[in-house]
């Protein structure tokens, strides 16, 4: 994998390492965005407040934004309603439900949003801490769109 992305992004710096695992011996540079796709569902939701924080607070540039697109739903209720359908739900993984996840991150300061994008899967973004701060003094953001 590292050997066809350095094909494809030459001048790209790549590593490897274990979100699960302690991120803070990598020396994270601060970055524009950080994007991840089908994979926090491995963690737990406790984890993935840690390294959400984490990240927001050491690697991501001061305006910059953290999108994470993977299976979740808006409401336990959506979740549930999926799982019920009994179409190869893996019990091993954690589907984030954004309305509890939001509260959650709120509860740290950051104020992130998201959005629904099919039945079963959503992006959540997590602001900068400049701009999460500055939304600090207003309403909460919308949390769906859908
Ligand atoms: C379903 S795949 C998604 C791959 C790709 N991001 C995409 O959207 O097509 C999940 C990926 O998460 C990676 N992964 C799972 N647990 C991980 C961990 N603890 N640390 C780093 N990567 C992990 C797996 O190796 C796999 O490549």
């Amino acid at each position: 994998m590292i050997e066809r992305a350095r094909g494809k992004v030459p001048t790209a710096s790549l590593v490897i390492a274990d979100f699960a695992g302690d991120l803070t011996r990598i020396g994270l540079p601060r970055f524009d965005a950080i994007v991840s796709t089908y994979a926090l569902h491995e963690v737990s939701d406790e984890r993935k407040l840690d390294l959400l924080a984490h990240l927001q607070t050491t690697s991501l540039a001061p305006t910059g934004t953290i999108a994470i697109g993977d299976i979740a739903f808006e409401r336990e209720r959506d979740r549930d309603a999926v799982r019920a359908q009994n179409i190869g739900w893996d019990h091993s993984e954690h589907y984030l439900v954004a309305d509890l996840f939001l509260d959650r991150l709120a509860a740290l300061g950051i104020h992130a949003t998201y959005r629904q994008m099919s039945f079963c899967g959503g992006v959540l973004t997590i602001p900068g801490y400049s701009v999460s701060r500055q939304n600090r003094s207003v309403a909460p953001p919308p949390i769906r769109s859908a």
